[in-house]
């Protein structure tokens, strides 16, 4: 590998939410923090070079987007997704989280229904009742053969809702959603006329043997009834940045987000978020191409120790992210049990899945992007508490 992602960096007193927020979230300064999704190695060299060369310029005034930067991003997802996005369809908002609020306030009223797939990203239900919409669980259902779409369930709720937030690929369960799949939850959808926010950030950590599809590239109906959020800040570890680009094919819906967006004016973006972007999205293939090899590495380890080792947490192995989802119900524990036994006994910062919704209390998800010493000490750690 050209790329060294074994090394352990020290991200301790960078004010880093993941390590420097330990005590306050944990209420234990010394776990092995494996939560918040970003990524313990380093941001690639040559994003970090791009963004120090502009530092050295002697002024950081405004700035604007310029057609360079979002034919990179439009490149990028022809090639890697084959999606034929073209620029004047993206706008950008400081982050997908922005975005998908944005979204709720701009795009529905008071009162209307919002449907999303828990267990999900936190931000998902903030999104919804944050605004006084209403919020419409349409849980996923664990399979043996994986997280699946309770599309019968769909059907009915679809009636009365008016957005359905998706997460492609989903986080916390990493499923990489498949045309198929897509295309029925699209279909139910369209029938009803709910707007899809297809939240895409996962969708460059997609592991080796699977395949991303964007939600919008499906048919022309979905690209004209559905909004989409790309961002490199997961996959190139550029969260800080706060830069994502949303991309909105269907110009009435475009101008109504884009005018609401306007009508806050958070939109002002960073230099360093545009630059790190733009130069991720030209140069990033090949290291991104060894990441996804190293964190499958991980996510197998990971698979095949618990199988081996603890079978009774419940685990599918991740199609896409770099996290998994432990389901720890065989334990008959609650859940502050289970977080306390985590973060005190095994002395691990795993993320408490009742965050991710009602059906996560007995559950953890875990954050694997990091050297593969970590993921073993961890691992041992858990086998020594639930072993
Ligand atoms: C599904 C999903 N959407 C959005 C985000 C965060 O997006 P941003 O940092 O651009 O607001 C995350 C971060 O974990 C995520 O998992």
């Amino acid at each position: 590998m050209k790329y060294n992602f074994d090394e352990k960096i020290n991200r301790a007193g960078t004010e880093s939410v993941k390590y420097d927020l330990r005590d306050k979230v944990f209420g234990n300064p010394d776990v092995i923090p494996m939560w918040v999704a970003d990524m313990d190695f380093r941001t690639p060299d040559f994003v970090r070079e791009a963004v120090i060369n502009r530092a050295k310029y002697d002024v950081y005034g405004y700035t604007f987007r310029e057609d360079a930067y979002f034919e990179a991003i439009a490149n990028w997802i022809r090639r890697r997704h084959q999606w034929e996005v073209k620029t004047e369809w993206m706008t950008y908002t400081p982050g997908v989280v922005a975005a998908f609020n944005m979204a709720v306030m701009g795009l529905t009223k008071e009162g209307d229904e919002v449907i999303i797939q828990p267990p999900v990203y936190p931000p998902f239900f903030h999104a919804v009742e944050s605004h006084n919409r209403k919020l419409v669980l349409n849980n996923l259902i664990d399979t043996d053969d994986g997280f699946v779409m309770d599309y019968e369930l769909l059907e009915k709720q679809a009636k009365t809702a008016k957005m359905l937030i998706l997460s492609n690929p989903h986080n916390p369960v990493g499923r990489c959603w498949t045309r198929e799949e897509l295309q029925k939850l699209g279909d139910i959808c369209m029938k009803n006329n709910v707007l899809v926010f297809s939240d895409e950030i996962h969708c460059d950590l997609v592991l080796p043997g699977f395949k991303h599809v964007p939600f919008a590239s499906i048919c022309k109906e979905f690209e004209q009834h559905s909004l989409t959020a790309h961002a490199a800040s997961k996959t190139f570890n550029l969260a800080g940045m706060a830069t994502s680009t949303i991309i909105i094919p269907n110009d009435k819906l475009r101008k109504k987000y884009v005018d609401f967006v306007d009508s806050t004016e958070i939109n002002l973006g960073n230099i360093f978020g545009k630059i790190a972007t733009k130069t991720a999205m030209e140069q990033g293939e090949e290291w991104l191409q060894q990441l996804l090899q190293y964190i499958k590495g991980n996510v197998d380890y990971v698979v095949d120790y618990i199988n081996k080792e603890l079978p009774k947490i419940r685990v599918h192995r991740s199609q896409a992210t770099y996290m998994l989802w432990l389901d720890f119900s065989a334990y008959n524990l609650d859940n502050e049990s289970l977080n306390h036994k985590m973060i005190f006994e095994a002395g691990l910062g795993l993320n408490n899945g009742k965050e991710f919704g009602k059906v996560g209390e007995q559950c953890l998800r875990i954050n694997l992007a990091c050297p593969r010493s970590v993921v073993k000490e961890a691992m041992r750690r858990m086998k020594k508490v639930f072993g």
